[in-house]
């Protein structure tokens, strides 16, 4: 029997707004069962950093997850060698080094056909005429799929996103999941022989010629497109929100004293996008007292950690002088975010200072609130702006 104490939560509450219940487990309860998560959370910042290294205890791999029943066995679901082996193919096409060369100056061609288009306007809803189009074009041109448009890659990620989170099983959401996965391999399908002929710097292109065998270059494109699209698209809309209601803060950047990277780090600190990555107990072990038996659920709460005050003093602050080195909002293991250094070349290098140099006047728009919610993928839903056209 694991003798992790218990901790109850309110779903709804949860969902609102995780961090108060996040912060009496860090102060009280670090390692908890949530009977109504069915799972072990670990809250403390320390704990998850040493714990995600240890893969012999816990294990990425879990069949029966939903991940890997809805969209296929992807490298995030592997251990150890499996898992590198994939990864050493993937990760070229997405390196910090592959995004100066090809992908930064694509994402800017696409910020700026996007924001051409708005300006006249005077105002708009960011995250869904800015952050969705801008995600969705950046992906379809990492992934290799310019074959569809940017609403499709939306809603595909979403409804995967959607699908892998269905715990209480809805009918509904399993069969959105199942149509978004046969799209992605539709679209497969069409550029697959296109790559084939004339290789390019797309993930497609350098799986397929890297020699992955072809289903798992589909499970990982979806891969990629799960992760890739929802939570750059939450990070734009949701540092540009912080920074409209934090104006001192925004002065800071103005004023060349804090630079957009520190910028989208401090958010990503803040209101992590992906707040948590499961994992399973493939061991008997003991952590910080508790023991843990083998099939345990864990929960690596990745937003808790970013507010654990032991590395983040006033940690609730969004403030943009702090240091964020030991932020893990991308992770702490193996696994950590293979997007990395694309989210930051999109958001950081091209969404924030495009947005900020062409929409003269920025502000809220008062009559419609910003709506936010989530606590496995946290961010806000609306964006509504006004500028000076
Ligand atoms: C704001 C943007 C993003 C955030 C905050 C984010 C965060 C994360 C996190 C927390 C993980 C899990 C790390 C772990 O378990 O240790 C992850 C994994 C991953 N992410 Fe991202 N991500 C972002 C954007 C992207 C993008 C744009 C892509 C693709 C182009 C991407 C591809 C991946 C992949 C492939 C993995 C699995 C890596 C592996 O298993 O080795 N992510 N990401």
């Amino acid at each position: 029997m694991s003798t992790a104490p218990h901790f109850d939560i309110d779903a709804k509450d949860f969902w609102a707004d995780p961090y108060p219940a996040l912060a009496r487990m860090r102060r009280e309860t670090p390692i908890a069962f949530v009977p109504q998560l069915g799972s072990t959370l670990f809250t403390r910042r320390d704990d998850i950093f040493v714990s995600e290294k240890r893969i012999d205890v816990f294990s990425s791999e879990q069949p029966a997850g939903l991940m890997t029943r809805l969209m296929g066995h992807n490298m995030m679901r592997k251990d150890g060698d499996a898992h590198m082996a994939e990864r050493s193919i993937f990760f070229p096409a997405v390196s910090p080094r592959a995004v100066r060369a090809h992908w930064r100056a694509e994402f800017q061609a696409h910020a700026d056909g996007i924001l051409g288009g708005l300006i006249p306007a005077g105002g708009a809803d960011l995250l869904a005429d800015f952050a969705r189009p801008l995600s969705g074009e950046c992906l379809k041109s990492v992934t290799g799929l310019t074959n569809i448009g940017f609403s499709e890659m939306d809603a595909w990620s979403q409804g995967m996103i959607d699908g892998i989170a269905n715990y209480s099983g809805d009918p509904a959401v399993e069969a959105r999941c199942r149509a978004a996965t046969a799209g992605i391999d539709a679209a497969i399908d069409d550029m697959l022989p296109v790559v084939r002929k004339a290789p390019n710097h797309s993930l497609l292109s350098v799986m397929i010629h890297g020699g992955m065998p072809e289903a798992n270059v589909r499970h990982n494109i979806k891969l990629a497109i799960s992760g890739g699209q929802n939570e750059p698209r939450k990070a734009i809309a949701g540092t540009i929100w912080a920074l409209l209601t934090h104006p001192g803060q925004l002065a800071l950047v103005r004023d060349g004293k804090i630079g957009w990277l520190a910028v989208f780090e401090e958010f990503a600190r803040w209101i992590s996008p992906i707040g948590m990555s499961p994992r399973r107990v493939a061991k008997a072990a003991t952590v910080n007292g508790v023991d843990l038996e083998p099939e345990d659920r864990v929960f690596l709460m990745f937003g808790s950690a970013n507010r654990d005050k032991a590395h983040f003093a006033d940690a609730d602050r969004f403030d943009l002088t702090r240091d964020t080195a030991k932020s893990i909002a991308f992770g702490a293991g193996p696994h950590f975010c293979a997007g990395a250094a694309a989210s930051r070349a999109m958001i950081a290098d091209v969404a924030l200072p495009s947005v900020f140099a062409r929409l003269k006047g920025l502000r809220l728009d008062a009559r419609e609130p910003v709506r936010i919610g989530g606590w496995a993928f946290r961010g806000l839903f609306n964006l509504p702006v006004r500028w000076d056209a």
